[in-house]
């Protein structure tokens, strides 16, 4: 069994003074115990100086929650892996299905990506997931099989990546997959990892559970076989939820 890792995903929320409140409120509390889990939280890019003065030194990490297949150049509006682990981010989102719907990318980009984030010394955190569509067609393996194929760099090392199995239809819907639901989607994404890299270096990486996730349901969840841990979206943007699904 993995150490869980437990992320935050802030998406487009938070200010300067929502970050030191809510990541003050946090330090407070990891700092004072020895907890289970590692924390890691992924504020907007500009949120990413505030979060990171406040977490130097600390238990908890900070990610971005996108970069750029590239180094440098002109591409207005982007920040590269490079960029975001010189600042000290230690992690990066890859593949978000908010930047598969908004932005279009690709399996192919979340490759691009994901390769661009391992060369900077980031770990990645893939995230694949099916659409409400495809599930009630039957097709959600399928779906997850050609994600994992098409989104991992090729020569990945499997210690330095995280897998995230978001369904696109339980994010920040109030829906969430049943326990069930996940073991099976779960357990064949490992299977899919041991084929790959073998079974010990698999079961080494840490696949994450999101969409929905709270307090409520947090327990059930992340005590179904092959869950890692949890990628938290709306339930990361208060302390005492955040905590409470990492820690009980
Ligand atoms: P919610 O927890 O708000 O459903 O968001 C999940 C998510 O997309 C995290 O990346």
């Amino acid at each position: 069994m993995v150490r869980k890792l437990i992320a935050g995903n802030w998406k487009m929320n938070g200010s300067v003074s929502f970050a030191s409140e809510l990541v003050g409120g946090l330090l407070s509390k990891i700092e004072q115990q020895d907890v289970s889990a590692d924390f890691v939280v992924c504020p907007p890019a500009a949120l990413l100086g505030s979060v990171l003065s406040l977490a130097k030194g600390t238990k908890l990490s900070v990610g971005g929650q996108d970069c750029h297949a590239n180094v440098s150049g002109a591409h207005t509006g982007d920040t590269s892996a490079e960029l975001l682990k010189d600042i000290g981010c230690g992690y990066v989102l890859t593949g978000h299905s908010e930047r598969r719907t908004d932005h279009g990318e690709t399996d192919s980009d979340v490759k691009a990506k994901s390769t661009a984030a391992l060369k900077a010394g980031l770990t990645p955190i893939i995230c694949i997931g099916e659409t409400e569509g495809e599930r009630v067609s039957g097709n959600t393996l399928k779906v997850i099989e050609q994600q994992v194929t098409n989104s991992l760099p090729d020569d990945a090392d499997s210690s330095a990546i995280v897998l995230a199995y978001e369904p696109v239809w339980a994010i920040g819907t109030g829906k969430t997959a049943t326990p069930d639901d996940v073991a099976e989607v779960h357990n064949f994404i490992r299977e899919l990892l041991v084929s790959r890299f073998g079974r010990e270096a698999a079961n080494k990486i840490n696949i994450l559970y999101g969409g929905s996730v709270k307090p409520s349901n947090a327990a059930e969840l992340l005590a179904v076989s092959n869950v890692d841990g949890a990628l938290v979206g709306g339930a990361s943007l208060k302390v005492e939820d955040f905590w409470a699904i990492g820690v009980r």
